[in-house]
């Protein structure tokens, strides 16, 4: 067993867990790019004190390089608990994360989200440079 194992992956439009990567198929070098992530775009996931995303993780592996960067993490920690009890506050983050990067190389943008109760789950997406 590898821990490379532990990633599920499929189509985001029919799996509610795939992060949705929202980011334009090529930038230029200098040029900030915006990269949204998303879990449940398009079939939504259950947010409540007893299933939820909690986090998502953005990496960058620029062509030929052996090893990615990491881009950002966002944490999602407001899941309805509450002095009252679980589902009790009325408050719930959104598995939503929104960064800007810039890069002078091609590669792939990558993503994680981790679900506490179905686990771990990626989606990549190409991103070409021009000059
Ligand atoms: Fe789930």
């Amino acid at each position: 067993m590898s821990i490379k194992d532990l990633f599920q992956t499929a189509d985001w439009k029919k799996e509610k867990h795939v992060p949705v990567i929202e980011s334009p198929e090529s930038t230029a070098k200098g040029v900030l790019t915006q990269v949204k992530v998303s879990v449940g775009k398009q079939i939504p996931h259950p947010n409540t004190t007893e299933h939820h995303i909690e986090w998502i993780e953005v990496y960058f592996l620029a062509q030929g390089a052996k090893f990615p960067i990491c881009l950002g993490r966002g944490e999602f920690s407001s899941h309805g608990a509450w002095a009252q009890g679980p589902n009790t506050s009325g408050i719930y983050t959104e598995p939503q994360l929104s960064l800007q990067f810039k890069t002078d190389k091609p590669g792939t943008v990558s993503a994680v989200g981790y679900c506490n109760i179905h686990g771990l789950w990626e989606n990549s997406k190409e991103l070409k440079v021009t000059e």
